[in-house]
């Protein structure tokens, strides 16, 4: 077993790293890959950098040049569902692109041809986060999370995603590292944790909570490796 643990941003791996402790540093496609062993197990972690082609590039280099078998990714999210409020978790039960947009030719909103609307995530590992969600006495989310290239801070925006896709959550990187993740036949479990709710202040909301959501999640995601390892 090998082990992914992403995430787009520095501080969405820093936490998972100082809890790995030591590990050996690889440059591969412009990016860093820090290297461990976990109770056994070794583990590969990363940050793309934001967006969804440096997480697609990401998610494949861990997945086809790194071996990786598991991807788990970590990080932050806009709330759309107005029950999820700053630090709440969300595991994505499936994930679309909501920028994905050629319905010029009469296809629906997040649909080429060869793919789908949504791709569904690892059923076994979001059972596995019930269970963890169970013994730490938090409640965790499942919902429907939208990826796309662009911060959300409009309400306007937030309300066309739902009328498309009826999203709970928003990010930029979880739906492009889905769609890796299936066509290589990759088992994988997106987490966020809530860092605004994509309205006009979101800018302001994200720089405030950004980094304590980010521990939430990436606190979550470890005590995920722990019963996988175990
Ligand atoms: N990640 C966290 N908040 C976000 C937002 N408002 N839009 C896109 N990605 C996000």
């Amino acid at each position: 077993m090998k082990i992914a643990i992403m995430g787009a941003m520095p501080e969405e791996i820093a936490p998972i790293l100082e809890k790995l402790g030591s590990y050996k540093t690889t440059k591969y496609a412009d990016n860093e890959y820090y290297e461990t062993t976990y109770k056994g197990v070794e583990i590969v972690v990363a940050y793309s950098k934001i967006g969804k082609v440096f997480s697609t590039l990401t998610a494949s280099t861990m997945i086809q040049y790194f071996n990786c078998d598991k991807l788990l990714f970590s990080g932050v999210a806009g709330a759309i569902n107005p029950s999820l409020k700053i630090g709440d978790l969300i595991v994505a039960s499936k994930l679309s692109q909501h920028d994905l947009d050629i319905t010029a030719f009469g296809h629906p909103m997040g649909f080429v041809p060869g793919g789908s609307v949504f791709v569904e995530a690892d059923k076994s590992l979001i059972e596995l986060s019930n269970k963890v969600a169970l013994e730490l006495g938090k409640t965790v989310q499942e919902g429907i999370i939208a990826t796309g290239d662009q911060f959300v801070h409009d309400t306007v925006v937030k309300d066309n995603i739902v009328k498309h896709f009826k999203a709970d959550a928003l990010e930029m990187e979880g739906a492009s590292v889905a769609v890796v993740c299936n066509a290589l036949n990759i088992p994988f479990f997106i987490l966020r944790a809530i860092s605004d709710t994509a309205d006009t202040d979101a800018s302001f909301s994200f720089d405030e909570f950004m980094e304590s959501s980010a521990i939430i999640s990436a606190e979550f995601i470890m005590r995920m490796v722990d019963k996988i390892v175990d």
